[in-house]
């Protein structure tokens, strides 16, 4: 597992470098117009619960990898209540919208790439034995980590702005993802032995991983950039939603 580690390591320093984090660390912009990619990512964060409870999770298993992966879905699979909370805390919940217009905003093409990356990643692991599914998961746990690192020092800025705490984008959740049991240990990991053909299967999967979500981030960018269809980032909009 080490030369996959390492792998995963090197395409995290590529993938920290997308354009869609540079928007994030942009201090010229506030903290409400970095953040406003947060609807647009509303059904693979939904979905990852279920990534966790019902693609990743097996049980009842004796396998040993499987034991870790379902330890790993137990803390991983109830973090989309935050997500809501930080969603009405954000005052999406009081933009006037018909249940009819969420579905189709769901299902628009402004967020393909949201609904395509939950089946992808199901289709991943599915078509992976249980230790390289342990790769896969440490490259979806190292984009996270990209991305709430980031996350979570504006949600900082914005608890100060406004004495809200978020607790999705903010520390809250990111130090809960940085002491996962899994993605903590990767001493552990790297103990592990793969052979030939589960290396190279690895290597190729943990590709695949990051490939997708480095789509997601572009689709979160064209969001928050306000040129995905029915983005709606006017700047009445706005200012309805900070009044
Ligand atoms: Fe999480
Ligand atoms: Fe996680």
């Amino acid at each position: 597992m080490k030369p996959v580690l390492k792998h995963i390591f090197q395409l995290k320093r590529t993938y920290e470098k997308l354009p869609f984090f540079d928007f994030l660390r942009d201090d010229e912009l506030s903290t409400r117009e970095r953040l406003a990619f947060f609807p647009c990512m509303a059904s693979f964060i939904m979905s990852f619960g279920d990534l966790n409870r019902l693609v990743l999770r097996s049980e009842p298993t004796d396998d040993p990898w499987l034991k870790m992966i379902n330890a790993h879905t137990y803390e991983d699979d109830h973090h989309w209540p935050w997500y809501l909370e930080d969603y009405t805390k954000l005052g999406h919940d009081d933009t006037k919208q018909t249940p009819g217009d969420t579905l189709r905003f769901l299902y628009s093409d402004a967020t393909i790439q949201n609904r395509l990356l939950a089946h992808r990643l199901a289709h991943l692991v599915w078509g992976a034995e249980p230790v390289v599914r342990l790769a896969i998961i440490e490259a979806i746990e190292e984009t996270g980590n990209i991305l709430f690192a980031l996350t979570s020092k504006i949600a900082a800025q914005y608890q100060r702005e406004t004495g809200v705490e978020l607790r999705y984008c903010g520390e809250f959740h990111f130090n809960l993802e940085s002491g996962h049991a899994m993605n903590n240990d990767h001493a552990e990991l790297a103990q592990i032995t793969l052979d030939a053909i589960q290396q190279q299967d690895a290597l190729q999967r943990v590709d695949l991983v990051f490939e997708w979500f480095a789509l997601w981030t572009h689709e979160l960018l064209a969001y928050a950039n306000g040129s995905a269809q029915g983005a709606p980032r006017t700047a009445q909009a706005e200012a309805e939603l900070t009044a």
